[in-house]
């Protein structure tokens, strides 16, 4: 089976060609991130305007690399929710209007499903079941998963997203959006134990997150620093971004290893944005190693949004039966 994938949930248009026999033939990824650099975020109205203007060029030029033709495909993926309303219309209509045409089933996909599965597309997949660390900028979950659409909520964050932290707290030391790879830069050159950040909710039981706090510590921290000192220097800011990151990852890596002794599972995938932070990899796989247990990831392109996961997470979908009706249907919101 033959999948065209297409992503547009947020600033990326993601496309890709998967077939369930020859793996992910080719994909092709647009980001807008220069568009909304200016606005410190993104622009949803600006967002859907740069899908429309972009989607057509990528089909085009993943289905040519792909050595596809319309006769090749047996189905499209589009994502579906949750993300900007109208840049997920942008994809879907896409998706539904060429899958009329070519007179093949159309399937909207869970974005985060998406990312869950995303480590799947690697050479060494991960085996059902097991525990994921959902960490995007608008998610942070733990979920057990025990097949493909056999999902169980073990817990998530009561409010702000880790990745989301990580933007917040990037605009408060003035880098670009999106700031978790600003971040996890910065903090190479920072000073581990100059600043220490609380290790939120990890003293209580159970698998929630919150991640506001590290964003108002941050905030608090650089303000003391201007009036102590004036303007933080370069050396200060790295320092506040590497007990940031650590702060971010240890509290990641505690409630890793409490969902996997709490299922008594040994296999970790996380997925996501922030799942490319190659602190908490790291930092995961040697916590992992001592209890016997073993973390897996995406390559470093599929950690964010991309059209790879769709294609990948649809074309399973199809495989199982699954099918849907010609309505369009995209949701803002919308639990795993
Ligand atoms: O999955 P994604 O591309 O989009 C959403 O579905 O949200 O994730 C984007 C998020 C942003 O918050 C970004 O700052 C964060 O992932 N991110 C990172 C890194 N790369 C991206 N956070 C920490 N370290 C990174 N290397
Ligand atoms: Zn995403």
């Amino acid at each position: 089976m033959r999948i065209l994938g297409l992503e547009t949930s947020c600033d990326e248009t993601g496309i890709a060609v998967y077939d369930s026999e020859r793996g992910l033939l080719a994909h092709a990824l647009y980001s807008q991130i220069a568009l909304h650099a200016e606005y410190g975020g993104v622009v949803p109205e600006l967002a859907s305007r740069d899908h429309v203007r972009k989607i057509l060029p990528l089909i085009n030029q993943v289905m040519e690399e792909s050595g596809s033709s319309a006769a090749d495909i047996d189905g499209i993926a589009y994502t579906s929710g949750p993300g900007l309303i109208g840049a997920l219309m942008v994809g879907a209509s896409m998706g539904r209007s060429l899958a009329y045409a070519w007179n093949v089933p159309a399937i909207g996909v869970h974005h985060m499903e998406g990312h869950l599965l995303a480590p799947m597309l690697e050479a060494n997949p991960p085996e059902f079941p097991f525990v994921a660390l959902l960490v995007s900028g608008g998610h942070t979950q733990l979920v057990k998963v025990d097949a493909i659409g056999v999902y169980e909520l073990l817990g998530e964050s009561l409010d702000d997203a880790a990745g989301e932290a990580f933007d917040k707290a990037a605009k408060m030391l003035d880098l670009d959006y999106p700031g978790g790879p600003q971040i996890a830069k910065l903090a190479d050159s920072g000073v581990e134990g100059r600043f220490v950040f609380p290790r939120p909710m990890v003293d209580r039981p159970g698998l929630d997150f919150s991640f506001s706090g590290l964003k108002t510590f941050t905030l608090t921290t650089v303000a003391a620093h201007k009036q102590e000192n004036g303007l933080p220097d370069d050396q200060t800011c790295a320092d506040i971004a590497c007990a940031f990151q650590t702060a971010v990852v240890e509290t990641l890596v505690i409630k890793c290893k409490r969902a996997l002794e709490q299922t008594g599972l040994k296999t970790l995938v996380i997925a996501g944005g922030v799942s490319a932070n190659k602190k908490l990899r790291k930092d995961l796989e040697i916590a992992l190693a001592k209890i016997n247990a073993k973390v897996f990831y995406a390559r470093h392109e599929f950690c964010t949004d991309n059209g790879a996961m769709i294609a990948y997470a649809g074309c399973q979908r199809l495989l199982a039966g699954q099918n849907e009706t010609l309505a369009v249907n995209v949701k803002a919101r919308w639990p795993l």
